[in-house]
């Protein structure tokens, strides 16, 4: 039956952009992140679409005559995060290698000594595939609880071609059973499978030859990803692979630039990602080549928090024009969190970005880096209700500063309410 919900007194609503607007570069990413002051949202239902919305003094109220209505009283409506990169679909957890570090090594002594990846890897071999689906629902619950209304999630921790499949078929069936929108990126060239010890070219060779066309011939990836970097994998090879993956119609969405200057910005924009991640070390070269270009700079935070790195240069990159996304890289290795909340905030405390453009980055910029800009990250009329409805709040800017208040009242995916996990 058809059900209408009003949220009414509103004291903000954001993220409202015009239609035409897939994502905000630079100074857009302020200016044009907009906001209506006391304002009204109306929602369908059973289809979940906001049917209307405006100040209040446009609000016709004989309306609210057998609709719900909810407060706004001093509340803001958000939209909901759009997580563009996470590694959610792991076996176990890595808290050995948490203790390692903190002992002292880095996360590239922790990867040569074959933990990282790998150990993640030897863990996923031993689980079965309805353990892997049902750890995944448990994150993408909890980031739903979160705030986060839509994810990509990689492959990544198979690295032989059966793991591999088996990780992107449980990321098809998330697919049908959250109510969160997920993209499916295959990350084969994550770290060389164990199989393949000291034979890094012929394990590309194998990925290009066997694990693509598996991949593309049961349609199981929108992306494909390589970790361009430093002790992974080369120039050459991340050229070879996101070659062979155009010939199947995978767009990039590549690890670039988070341990070394990788030259991976620079391939990744040759092949026309759609984002380039990580970012953690780049220059002057990187920025002027992603100006000239329409992908995506999408920035980690929580992995640079997490593993003691360099954040990567927001405030640099949105100077210069550039389309910054934030994203959690929810992973058991370089980033166990994919709390949206923390990266907002990490986007102002940590890279400098003022509050409207890191929310803008974590949301309708984050559906840019998952071609989901007609679905999520910014609210108006005929879209999908998804937004957080906050709590009272004094400002926009109270958020990300008082970080671990807790915030969210009420979280919707296309008008479907959210439980709130503790
Ligand atoms: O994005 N950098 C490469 N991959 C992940 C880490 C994965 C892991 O350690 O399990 C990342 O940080
Ligand atoms: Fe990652």
């Amino acid at each position: 039956m058809e059900e209408r919900i009003f949220i009414v007194g509103l004291s903000q609503i954001w993220g409202v952009i015009p239609q035409e607007r897939r994502s905000l570069a630079g100074a857009e990413m302020d200016k044009d992140f907009g906001h209506i002051d006391n304002a009204y949202v109306e929602i369908s239902m059973p289809g979940g679409t906001v049917a209307s919305m405006g100040t209040m003094d446009t609000l016709d109220r004989s309306r609210l005559e057998g609709a719900t209505v909810l407060s706004g009283h001093g509340r803001m409506l958000i939209p909901a995060f759009a997580d563009s990169h996470t590694h959610l679909v792991y076996a176990g957890s890595r808290e050995g290698e948490f203790e390692d570090k903190i002992r002292g090594l880095s996360y590239e002594e922790i990867a040569a000594r074959g933990g990282g990846i790998l150990n993640s890897a030897d863990r996923l071999h031993r689980t079965t595939d309805n353990e892997l689906f049902m750890g995944a629902m448990g994150r993408l619950a909890e980031i739903a609880s979160k705030g986060t209304a839509a994810v990509e999630i990689k492959s990544g921790y198979g690295l032989n071609l059966a793991d591999e499949l088996r990780m992107l078929r449980v990321i098809a069936r998330l697919k049908e059973s959250s109510p969160l929108e997920i993209k499916a990126t295959f990350l084969g060239a994550h770290a060389v499978g164990r199989e393949y010890a000291g034979r890094q070219q012929e394990y590309v060779d194998m990925l290009i030859a066997d694990m693509l066309p598996a991949v593309a011939a049961e349609g199981l990836a929108e992306y494909v990803d390589v970790f361009c970097d430093r002790g992974f994998f080369t120039v050459e090879q991340t050229d070879a692979i996101l070659e062979a993956a155009s010939r199947y119609g995978f767009r990039p969405k590549i690890h670039a630039n988070e341990l070394d200057i990788s030259g991976g910005v620079q391939v990744g924009v040759a092949h026309g990602a759609l984002s380039v991640d990580h970012l953690e070390r780049i220059g002057q070269d990187e920025i002027d080549v992603l100006r000239r270009s329409s992908t995506v700079a999408t920035m980690l935070p929580g992995a640079s928090f997490f593993l003691g790195l360099p954040f990567a240069p927001a405030r640099i990159a949105v100077n210069s024009g550039l389309t910054v996304a934030l994203a959690s890289d929810y992973n058991p290795g370089s980033s166990p969190s994919g709390d949206m909340r923390m990266v907002w905030a990490l986007g102002c405390i940590k890279m400098k970005l003022n509050p409207v453009e890191a929310l803008a980055a974590c949301t309708v910029n984050g559906a840019a880096a998952m071609e989901l800009s007609d679905t999520v990250g910014s609210i108006a009329p005929g879209r999908p209700a998804s937004f957080i409805l906050t709590r009272p709040v004094p400002s926009l800017a109270f958020i990300p500063y008082a970080y671990t208040s807790p915030w969210i009242e009420r979280m919707f995916i296309r008008g479907r309410e959210m439980e709130l996990h503790p």
